[in-house]
């Protein structure tokens, strides 16, 4: 019995990240199936070369892999003719709908409570992100438009997802994000249709207490009160925000991982994106990836390895002797590494 992982690092610091992560993977041992890692070709340096960002033997390779580590894209902000994120191309085409990204800070005791433990579930395949833009000319300018998608199919599964997230953890706290005030059809659909999960499954999250929060106010509260989040589930560009503005609360984009599921395959993936002003220094924190190399274990019911990363990384962030400089460090990615294969 093996274990297929696939690997696209694509751009940047995903590069440096992802074969740590292999690394820490291969340090299991028996704890796991026998790793097989299958390197897989992606990304915005790619089209340069080659015209095509995600290669269809990419998407089939992956296809038949049990899992996969998926490292950081190079988008453009300008348009490039030919060119769309391969990720957000990845997402859709194995119908991963939902993006998990657990933002947990370090507690200076193993005893202590962390400050801050919350888990963002973002809806990962429609909102403002199905990129159906355009723009014309007019008299007073150009002027540009973009098409907002909330389906009732898939608020309904991102949010089964979010509940059962929630009454599986201790404080079974749900808040749901929106700004339906304003949106009230766009944003109005996602909030009833995940408001009305409990009455379609009668007694499953009698535990799971349920608040929501407009999307503004939420990030202010995130930054005053974080601890009274538990589960938040938000759609897309939202969920995308929020949980870029938690990690600010844990210290650095670089500790703070994600898991892309669906109902039959999932992606590791760091939150953070390629890095360009660090990329190629090997000075990117790896433990984003390591830990969610851990995240895609757990989802696949590895559990006890998944913890032994986790408690591993917890170790070398609670010593602060082997640091990357994002955290304040001197160390650089292979050095981080190597403390946490040492507490492996
Ligand atoms: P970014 O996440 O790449 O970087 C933001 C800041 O955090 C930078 O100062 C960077 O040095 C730092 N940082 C990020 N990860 C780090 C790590 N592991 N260790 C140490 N420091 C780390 O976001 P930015 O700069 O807005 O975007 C850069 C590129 O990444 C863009 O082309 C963007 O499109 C892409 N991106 C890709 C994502 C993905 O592949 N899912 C997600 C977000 C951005
Ligand atoms: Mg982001």
């Amino acid at each position: 019995q093996s274990l297929k992982i696939g690997l696209v690092p694509a751009d940047g610091i995903g590069r440096e990240v992802i074969p740590a992560a292999r690394a820490a993977i291969e340090a299991l041992g028996s704890d796991i199936p026998k790793p097989e890692f299958v390197d897989l070709l992606a990304g915005f340096e790619l089209f340069t070369r080659t015209g095509t960002a995600l290669p269809d033997e990419t998407v089939e390779a992956l296809k038949e892999c049990d899992c996969a580590l998926f490292g950081s894209v190079s988008s453009p902000s300008k348009r490039v003719t030919g060119y769309s994120s391969p990720i957000v191309a990845l997402r859709k085409k194995l119908d991963l709908y939902a993006n998990i990204r657990p933002v947990v800070s370090v507690a200076p005791n193993p005893n202590d409570k962390p400050s801050v433990d919350l888990i963002v579930v973002r809806e990962n395949t429609e909102c403002l992100y199905v990129k159906q833009e355009e723009i014309k000319s007019t008299e007073s300018g150009r002027e540009a438009r973009a098409i907002r998608l909330i389906t009732e199919r898939a608020s309904a599964r991102i949010g089964r997802m979010a509940f059962e997230l929630a009454r599986a953890r201790p404080r079974k706290h749900l808040t749901i994000i929106h700004k339906s005030n304003v949106l009230s059809v766009t944003d109005g659909l996602f909030r009833e249709t995940v408001r009305a999960i409990p009455k379609q499954n009668p007694g499953r999250y009698d535990d799971v207490t349920i608040a929501e929060q407009l999307v503004d106010s939420a990030v202010y509260r995130l930054f005053r009160e974080p601890q009274i989040y538990d589960v938040m589930v938000a759609p897309n560009l939202y969920g995308d925000i929020i949980s870029d503005a938690a990690a600010a609360l844990v210290g650095s984009l670089g500790l703070v991982p994600s898991i892309n599921a669906g109902d039959s395959f999932v992606m590791g993936e760091p939150v953070h994106g390629s890095a360009p002003d660090i990329a190629g220094k090997n000075i990117a924190n790896p433990i984003a990836s390591i830990r969610s190399a851990a995240l895609m274990l757990r989802h696949l019911g590895y559990g006890a390895p998944a913890d032994r990363l986790d408690k591993a990384v917890d170790q070398v962030i609670r010593e602060g002797q082997v640091l990357t400089p994002d955290l304040g460090g001197k160390a650089t990615t292979q050095e981080a590494l190597d403390a946490v294969l040492r507490k492996l």
